[in-house]
């Protein structure tokens, strides 16, 4: 999909994997719409974008609340008149083991990770189905794809994740609306600091390396741009995962020293 002058939605833009998406888009001329709690990181990186000629319009919402998110597509929708691309990219971490994670922890991880892309997916779909066209790229993570010691939840919120987008890209393929999947690795970002910890899992990557969100904003850009179905970003995550399907009695075992060294 050529991103010039496509109008796009995207969750989560107030920091890291969202924010560099954004002006990533926006470099390529897309119109930009950057949702997320923090009016003020907004306008930051909305100034960022326009000061470089960008078009970029701060939205402030919370995905988990489906009223706001209905009340906001539809704004965008009557000043737009369309929307191609929804960027379902918000999400939080909770770091720690299930036998005593608290009750409302675990909801609120549900509720922005997997209920938050339920809303603005529900909320965007009537517009591109008559459209005809669209795109909807989830963020999920590796995390999506092989489940991680000290981080139950968010993983089952991920794993929700990967299978809402692999019911919902055949559900639409016939409408002319591609669903993508990215599933990143550990990446530099805030993400670790705002996450949710028992005290006893520190909020910290233990992961295969860490990337850049700038890095992970050209891939989720260049998936856009090809259609791609899906992509898992690093070599040593796809090895985990090709290690996963071949010896997951192997990787089991790895994840527990994984868990004892945190
Ligand atoms: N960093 C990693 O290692 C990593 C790895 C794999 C996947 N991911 C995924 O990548 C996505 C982006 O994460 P990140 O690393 O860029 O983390 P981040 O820097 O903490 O950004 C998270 C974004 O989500 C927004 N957000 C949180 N709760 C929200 C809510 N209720 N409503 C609207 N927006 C909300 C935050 O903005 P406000 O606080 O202003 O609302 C922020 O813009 C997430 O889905 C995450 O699970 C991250």
């Amino acid at each position: 999909m050529e991103l010039n002058q496509k109008i796009i939605l995207i969750t989560g833009a107030s920091s890291g994997i969202g924010k560099d998406t954004a002006i990533a888009m926006a470099q390529r001329g897309a119109r930009v719409i950057l949702c997320a709690r923090s009016e003020d990181k907004l306008q930051q990186v909305a100034a960022t974008i326009q000061q470089k000629g960008g078009f970029a319009l701060p939205v402030p919402l919370d995905v988990t609340q489906r009223a706001a998110v209905e009340d906001a597509v539809n704004t965008v929708l009557a000043r737009f008149g369309r929307i191609d691309i929804l960027v379902n990219n918000a999400g939080i971490g909770y770091f720690g083991t299930l036998v005593d994670m608290p009750l409302e922890a675990m909801e609120k991880v549900m509720a922005v990770n997997f209920w938050g892309v339920i809303h603005c997916t529900q909320a965007v779909l009537p517009a591109m189905i008559r459209q005809k066209s669209g795109q909807i790229i989830n963020v999920a993570s590796v995390a999506g794809k092989r489940g991680i010691p000290g981080l139950a939840i968010y993983c089952a919120s991920k794993f929700a994740l990967v299978g809402l987008t692999e019911s919902l890209r055949a559900e639409v393929a016939d409408h002319g609306i591609q669903v993508i999947l990215i599933c990143p690795t550990s990446t530099d970002t805030p993400f670790f600091e705002n996450a949710g910890t028992d005290g006893k899992i520190p909020n910290k990557s233990r992961g295969l390396g860490m990337m850049s969100s700038k890095a992970v904003a050209e891939a989720i850009v260049e998936a856009s741009i090809k259609g791609k179905r899906e992509v898992v970003l690093s070599t040593s995550a796809k090895a985990l995962l090709v290690m996963n399907t071949l010896f997951p009695g192997l990787v089991d075992w790895g994840m527990r020293k994984v868990l004892q060294r945190r």
